[in-house]
């Protein structure tokens, strides 16, 4: 098959990079598609398509849910990582992209900094998806959304409690927040800030800083949290593990936020670390559902990346 693409081609390496029409349109496909998926009624729009999926770091959940959509949007995947490709090698990245963009219809990479990404976005004859920077993991948040939506309706005008690192999950909670219109209140300990330059935001409008977890929960329509290192930054865990002991999510902080607020955690999670195991297991949390979610976002996404707006 070709790789030239048949609608000009559009990237989702950040939050930002989709209108909230077209996020709207995405959610009512994500659940269209899940519906579909449910009562395993056949849905083949990505026949011959195939997906490259790049990890430079590991992944259970990315891997698993876009390998089995594609093969459930009628598509194949391959998948490549550092260490069995010549990515490991000091193949330029953009000599990587032009080849890799030349055999398949849309690649997903999972990689450390995000100009990594977006090099190859430019070199890339196809559309490129971020399955997580060190600064963004945009597919993680677009199902948290859509989790939320079906569990409580729409996001505008709420608040979301953001209790730990001021990271790749933070930074596009931002970015979303400004987006889509709902407030974040992040609580990061000393030291792990979010940059708002990183995060890219036009303003700080959309958050409001808490030095206290317990207080960013308060009336919080969810509470949301991750690990406290995440991939990339191991040498700091010991440091870590100390600045950030008072950032776990106990029953104290869910019981400070709203009576029917969610509990979300993006996986993997270390209960007793960032989560008590009460909090995560308990009846707030939708955790479960916000994992099978990553799957029914990211075959809405692959599709409208491929095909535009569909409405089968
Ligand atoms: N949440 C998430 O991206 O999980 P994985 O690291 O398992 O892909
Ligand atoms: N912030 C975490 C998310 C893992 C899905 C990390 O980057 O490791």
């Amino acid at each position: 098959m070709s790789a030239a693409p048949l609608l000009p081609v559009r990237h989702y390496l950040q939050f930002g990079d989709l209108s909230a029409d077209e996020y709207a349109h995405l959610f009512a496909r994500a659940a269209e598609i899940k519906r579909k998926f449910k009562i395993y009624e056949k849905y083949h729009p990505l026949v011959d398509r195939t997906l490259a999926m790049i990890f430079e770091k590991a992944s259970t959940r990315t891997r698993v849910s876009f390998e089995a959509g594609m093969y459930q949007l009628g598509g194949s995947v391959v998948h490549l990582t550092t260490g069995d490709s010549q990515l490991g090698r000091a193949e330029p990245i953009e000599d990587s992209a032009r080849v890799i963009s030349r055999m398949t219809d849309l690649v997903m990479i999972r990689t450390y900094g995000q100009d990594k990404i977006e090099k190859f976005a430019q070199y890339s004859r196809v559309p490129v998806i971020n399955g997580l920077t060190n600064e963004f993991h945009p597919c993680q948040i677009m199902a948290d959304l859509f989790t939320f939506i079906e569990h409580r309706g729409a996001i505008a005008g709420k608040v979301v409690a953001w209790v730990g690192d001021g990271n790749n999950m933070a930074n596009t909670w931002l970015q979303a927040a400004e987006l889509l219109g709902f407030t974040v209140h992040l609580s990061t300990p000393s030291g792990y800030e979010v940059d708002q330059a990183v995060a890219g935001l036009r303003s700080s409008a959309c958050f409001k800083v808490f030095e206290s977890p317990l207080e960013a929960c308060r009336g919080a329509d969810l509470v949301t949290t991750d690990v406290w290192t995440s991939m990339g930054y191991e040498a700091e865990n010991e440091a870590r593990k100390k600045a950030f002991a008072d950032w776990c999510v106990d029953t104290t902080m869910m019981q400070a936020a709203q009576p029917d607020a969610l509990f979300m955690h993006c996986l993997p999670a270390h209960r007793g670390e960032e989560v008590s195991a009460d909090v995560i297991d308990g009846p707030q949390s939708v955790v479960w559902d916000e994992a099978e979610n990553r799957m029914h976002v990211q075959k809405a996404l692959m599709e409208f990346l491929l095909l535009g707006r569909v409405n089968a």
